[in-house]
């Protein structure tokens, strides 16, 4: 069923965590790190996103390559594995992470019933960028809109506004996708329709801004939005 009876105009997609595993670049180097390999993991993925929120409340923005940096740095630091070659090539595994595999076959499917899909995403530019080419997805990806034109990260309004803003939609019209369960409640609060690609069966958070939908990976989305 179609979540709501406001047709759907556009797909945006959150990148890290819903098109791209983050894990696959530890996972890529999990004989160079060794036995801490998940718990570095993990620290760099939750410092990364804690450091977006702080510097947004900070009023302190900076592009999320170097957000991306300061995090795995700290995660390093605090699992004994600072080595500044592991760290290059850390960054550089995030610039060719894995797509989740539903990813390429959903958005063919999404982009031949002429529906466009962008992505909308706290990465800088050429993170995004080199993520998209190196999955091979530039056929079916419309726009790679990053937070970077507007200077402050998710779940600022502002950002949202900028898919509505470049695509020429309203919020309402568009159906946005992310695994990460706050930013799903971020575009919910703006008014987007949103499915939550709830990948790893967490509970749902206690923000303002509720999912029109809750999916367990990206196959359910054509479902949601009628493309079956
Ligand atoms: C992004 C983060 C939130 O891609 O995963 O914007």
């Amino acid at each position: 069923m179609p979540i709501s009876s406001m047709p759907i105009k556009a797909c945006v997609f959150d990148a890290y965590g819903t098109l791209f595993d983050v894990h696959s670049a530890v996972g890529s180097l999990q004989a160079d790190v060794g036995p801490r390999y998940a718990e570095l993991s993990a620290l760099w993925r939750t410092k990364q996103l804690e450091y977006t929120w702080l510097r947004s409340l900070m009023q302190s923005y900076t592009d999320f390559w170097q957000v991306t940096s300061d995090a795995l740095q700290y995660a390093m630091d605090a699992t004994d594995l600072s080595d500044s070659a592991l760290h290059a090539k850390l960054m550089q595994a995030y610039l060719e992470l894995d797509a989740f595999p539903e990813v390429p076959h959903v958005l063919q499917v999404l982009h031949q019933a002429g529906i466009p899909c962008a992505i909308l995403t706290n990465g800088s530019p050429k993170m995004i960028k080199a993520a998209v080419d190196s999955a091979g997805l530039n056929d079916v990806i419309s726009h790679q809109l990053s937070v970077e034109s507007v200077g402050i990260f998710k779940p600022d309004p502002r950002v949202y506004q900028l898919a509505c803003d470049t695509l020429g939609l309203s919020a309402g019209e568009i159906s946005f996708q992310s695994s990460n369960a706050w930013d799903a409640s971020g575009a919910a609060h703006f008014g987007m329709q949103v499915a939550w690609v709830n990948r790893y069966s967490q509970p749902a958070e206690r923000l303002p801004g509720t999912p029109a939908a809750e999916i367990s990976d990206l196959n359910g989305l054509l479902g949601v939005v009628g493309v079956c």
